[in-house]
């Protein structure tokens, strides 16, 4: 009970009260409260509770350690002091369009493949966002996703929010984890909607083979699934790749 000395007084307090009530009785989504926190995070939180000792090596999120270009950050200062009213605008939903002429002319030359930059390149705040939105725009409830097992463990809570299930391709050690194609190929249903590439793949470092790329694509095409191309460690594949005899 409330008891004030006047309306506003009580109808005031009244709010809180109930806000409070409900504060304590409400819950998330199931959908989120299924989720388990990311073991990147448990070992990022014990590596804060070790107060940081410099004999630890973490194994933990691999934050980069360098810091960006000069250039890059003398660029951003310029154009912020001298056009902020352009520079820090809104970009609109799908991002900068000369930062996307840019990223589509980059896929040019790297990849050989060409991107229409106002239909087909949107840019995301870091590689999770993409991943989510990507995942939001094929999956529907109980759809699977193909994966090599071990991978990057992002993949799993992105489909868990969307409502598909992981399907894991194991790979191993002692195949310099090169998935096969016939184990592919036997994990493909009706509900296949997409596979999940990474190459190189984190945390194993893989290259993938060139002929698994070919089988992976004629598969996507025969079974009509998309095929997720995470390229966030292109850039880091540097010199020449081992792969299994
Ligand atoms: C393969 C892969 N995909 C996605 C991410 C997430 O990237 P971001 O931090 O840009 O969201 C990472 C980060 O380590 C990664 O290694």
């Amino acid at each position: 009970m409330v008891f004030t000395l006047n309306w506003k007084g009580y109808s005031f307090r009244k709010t809180i009260e109930a806000r409070r009530r409900r504060y304590e009785m409400a819950t998330l989504s199931d959908r989120v409260r299924a989720l388990n926190i990311s073991p990147i995070r448990r070992v990022a939180s014990l590596l804060t509770q070790t107060n940081r000792k410099t004999d630890i090596i973490s194994f933990g999120g691999g934050a980069p350690s360098l810091a960006p270009p000069v250039e890059v950050s003398a660029e951003i200062t310029r154009r912020i002091k001298e056009n902020a009213q352009v520079s820090c605008a809104y970009t609109g939903t799908r991002g900068f369009m000369e930062l996307r002429q840019l990223i589509a002319e980059d896929w040019r030359k790297r990849e050989g493949a060409s991107y229409e930059p106002k239909e087909e390149v949107i840019v995301t705040d870091g590689a999770t966002e993409g991943i989510f939105n990507a995942f939001m725009a094929i999956f529907d409830e109980n759809d699977e996703v193909i994966v090599t097992d071990p991978t990057y463990l992002g993949y799993l809570e992105a489909a868990q929010l969307t409502g598909a299930r992981l399907a894991r391709l194991p790979v191993k050690v002692e195949e310099s984890y090169q998935p096969s194609l016939e184990l592919l190929k036997s994990l493909i249903t009706k509900r296949t909607k997409a596979a999940v590439f990474l190459s190189p793949d984190n945390p194993t470092g893989r290259i993938v083979r060139p002929d698994f790329i070919k089988g992976l694509v004629d598969l996507a095409v025969d079974h009509d699934f998309w095929i997720v191309n995470d390229s966030t460690d292109t850039g880091a594949a540097i010199g020449i790749c081992i792969w299994a005899k």
